[in-house]
């Protein structure tokens, strides 16, 4: 498996990954998956802010995932902390590449400056928790019923993991 930073080139396959679980999961609570073009303006957005599109290919070259960081909210106080957005394609889950992905992307956003990375997981996903939990994220709350998708009631589950020196430092700069 390759891990290489995404390319606007990569939409098309990015958007295919995520439309799967848009229609059949809870991970995500869009309901109507992105166009090509739609995803391609997201991962700009993204790219040109500097923080990290990350994207795993198998030895064919197939993308078997993608993961990025963002920052959490665009008010300036949030600077230093991101959320991430992981998913991987759906028949295949359980090979390693999540693990691998969500690694990379804690370093990468590292690099980038953040302190602290969120998962915000959509209907309490039982694979994302375990995923996040595998790379040391622990649990920061639960809204419940906050959402609702295929007929059900859907809890979202937050965790949260620091990243280099997390709280323990103040940052390089203060936000403005
Ligand atoms: C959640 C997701 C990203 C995990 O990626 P993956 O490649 O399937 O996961 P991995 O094979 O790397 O597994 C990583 C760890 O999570 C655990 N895990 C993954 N899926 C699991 C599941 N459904 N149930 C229990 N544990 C699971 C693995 O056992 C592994 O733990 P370990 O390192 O202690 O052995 C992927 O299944 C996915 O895309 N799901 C749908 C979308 C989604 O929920 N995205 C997250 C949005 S916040």
């Amino acid at each position: 498996m390759l891990i290489t930073p995404a390319i606007l080139d990569d939409a098309a396959e990015i958007a295919a990954v995520y439309a799967h679980h848009v229609i059949h999961g809870t991970a995500s609570y869009e309901t109507r998956p992105p166009g090509i073009a739609e995803m391609s303006s997201r991962m700009a957005k993204v790219i040109d802010a500097g923080w990290p599109w990350l994207v795993a290919r198998d030895a064919s070259g197939l993308l078997l995932g993608y993961a990025y960081a963002s920052q959490f909210r665009d008010r300036t106080a949030y600077r230093y902390a991101c959320e991430n957005s992981i998913y991987i394609r759906h028949d295949r889950r359980g090979e390693g590449t999540g693990k691998a992905l969500l690694i990379a992307l804690m370093q990468a956003a590292m690099h980038q400056g953040f302190r602290q990375m969120f998962a915000v997981i959509g209907g309490a996903e039982p694979g994302s928790v375990a995923l996040h939990a595998a790379c040391g994220f622990v649990h920061a709350g639960r809204m419940q019923a906050i959402g609702r998708k295929h007929g059900h009631w859907l809890d979202t589950v937050y965790m949260q993991a620091a990243l280099g020196e997390g709280a323990l430092t103040p940052p390089p700069e203060e936000p403005q």
